[in-house]
């Protein structure tokens, strides 16, 4: 329950419904991992031959000190994740730069993403990249440098490379998501490994569609894989490259509306992802993460936004992408603090019930055996003064008894001496 935000506490981006519960649930483990260190401490100290606690409730509380432990490191590491996939050059590393709000991904015509990247916040406002193959960190200055890093390397397209980048200009990466960016599904045969390694934990999927053509099988087919392992996973749709349709306005509502009943029957009837069209609407898109990009670009130099984009329709695309961008912000901030921290809260009572349990074990064995120690301390107080009583008793007799005896034999001594 103290997880949950209050509805009317204003919330600027949705995304803070995550950095918030992270930020209680830590809190509220560092108080679980001093209650459970405290009663493993006086627990440890309480002598050995004493009967009030076994063997097995020490072992259980002293496991739950390295459990929690645990707990806090995973908690410290949780993060929201986001994965892109779609054919090659349809646009997802454009449009996580897009979100990103700078060029940070090589982006191009042809195959240009030939492994996993996976976009996370530096914790030390430098940019690096860490690949699997060697834990050496490699400085990323730019785009280019980092494309060429990709290159040199002879990872396999199921690989992951890390980029951490500051946070500075990228929200989206301070406020603790991560972004993964894929080659495209159509060239690799590898996908059954990709769904292993890269989306079991993603909380958000989007697919990066290319609205010039249409959603075509190679996407739904991977999106019916992931759908298999996970049990309904969030899925995004972008029709990318909407600008296209600018240049042909007289099919521009037809084409929209085309595209929109097909994405919306394969994420409805065919995924069953939504219960609903109308919650499945809500997960479609139609952008142009390139124009987004640019825009951004002139917005940090101070320019306007549309300075170099010629293509009617810009403001709308451009509101169309922010719209998904709160959508998206919503839904994986929620199932983010609903899959991450759930799991931790229910582990975290289990701690703290089976803590309390010894430790009430404990105060009842002790409370019974100092009833008991009092009651023989009474027993032995009354005892005491019995004999207390008999001793009074006996030495009044003996002082009559001793004083007749005197008083008898000073009789007889005057008497003796009498004669
Ligand atoms: P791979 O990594 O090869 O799988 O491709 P990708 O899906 O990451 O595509 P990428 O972002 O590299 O974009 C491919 C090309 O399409 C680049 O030249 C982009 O500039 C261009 N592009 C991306 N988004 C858009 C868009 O919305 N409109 C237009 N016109 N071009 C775009
Ligand atoms: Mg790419």
């Amino acid at each position: 329950n103290s997880l949950s935000i209050s509805p009317t506490t204003a919330i600027q981006s949705p995304l803070q419904i995550f950095v918030r519960a992270k930020k209680r649930i830590n809190d509220i483990y560092g108080e679980v991992e001093q209650y459970v260190n405290d009663s493993c401490k006086f627990l440890l100290v309480l002598p050995h031959d004493s009967d009030l606690i076994t063997k097995e409730e020490l072992l259980v509380v002293n496991s739950h000190v390295e459990k929690v432990k645990g707990i806090r490191e995973v908690l410290l590491r949780d993060h929201m994740k986001v994965a892109f996939f779609g054919r090659t050059s349809n646009g997802k590393s454009t449009v996580i730069n897009s979100m990103l709000r700078e060029r940070i991904l090589p982006s191009g015509i042809g195959h240009t993403t030939n492994c996993f990247i996976q976009v996370e916040k530096s914790e030390n406002d430098e940019s690096y990249l860490i690949s699997e193959d060697s834990a050496e960190r490699k400085n990323v200055k730019s785009v280019s440098q980092l494309a060429h890093s990709l290159c040199t390397g002879s990872l396999g397209d199921s690989a992951l490379v890390r980029v951490y980048w500051p946070t500075d200009k990228c929200p989206l990466l301070r406020d603790d998501v991560v972004l993964v960016d894929s080659p495209g599904i159509d060239v690799s045969p590898n996908l059954d490994s990709w769904i292993d390694r890269h989306c079991l934990d993603a909380d958000v999927f989007v697919l990066v569609a290319n609205s010039e053509s249409t959603l075509m099988l190679t996407e739904k087919n991977f999106f019916f894989k992931v759908s298999a392992r996970l049990s309904k996973p969030n899925v995004f749709v972008l029709n990318n490259r909407w600008d296209a349709s600018a240049s042909e306005p007289e099919f521009l509502e037809e084409v929209r509306r085309q595209h929109l009943l097909r994405t919306v029957d394969f994420l409805v009837d065919e995924l069953k992802v939504c219960g609903t069209r109308t919650e499945a609407e809500q997960r479609v898109f139609f952008v142009s993460a390139k124009e987004v990009l640019q825009a951004r670009i002139n917005e940090f130099k101070g320019l306007p936004m549309n300075t170099g984009i010629v293509t009617d329709g810009f403001h709308g695309r451009y509101f169309e992408f922010q719209d998904f961008e709160r959508k998206f912000e919503e839904c994986i901030s929620k199932s983010a603090v609903r899959t991450k921290f759930d799991q931790h809260t229910k582990r975290g009572k289990a701690i703290v019930g089976d803590t309390r349990n010894v430790m009430e074990m404990l105060l009842e064995r002790a409370s019974a055996k100092r009833a008991t120690k009092s009651q023989n301390r009474r027993e032995v107080l009354d005892h005491l003064d019995f004999t207390e009583k008999q001793l009074q008793l006996v030495t009044v007799e003996m002082k009559d008894k001793i004083c007749k005896m005197v008083e008898e034999v000073e009789h007889k001594v005057s008497k003796a001496l009498n004669d």
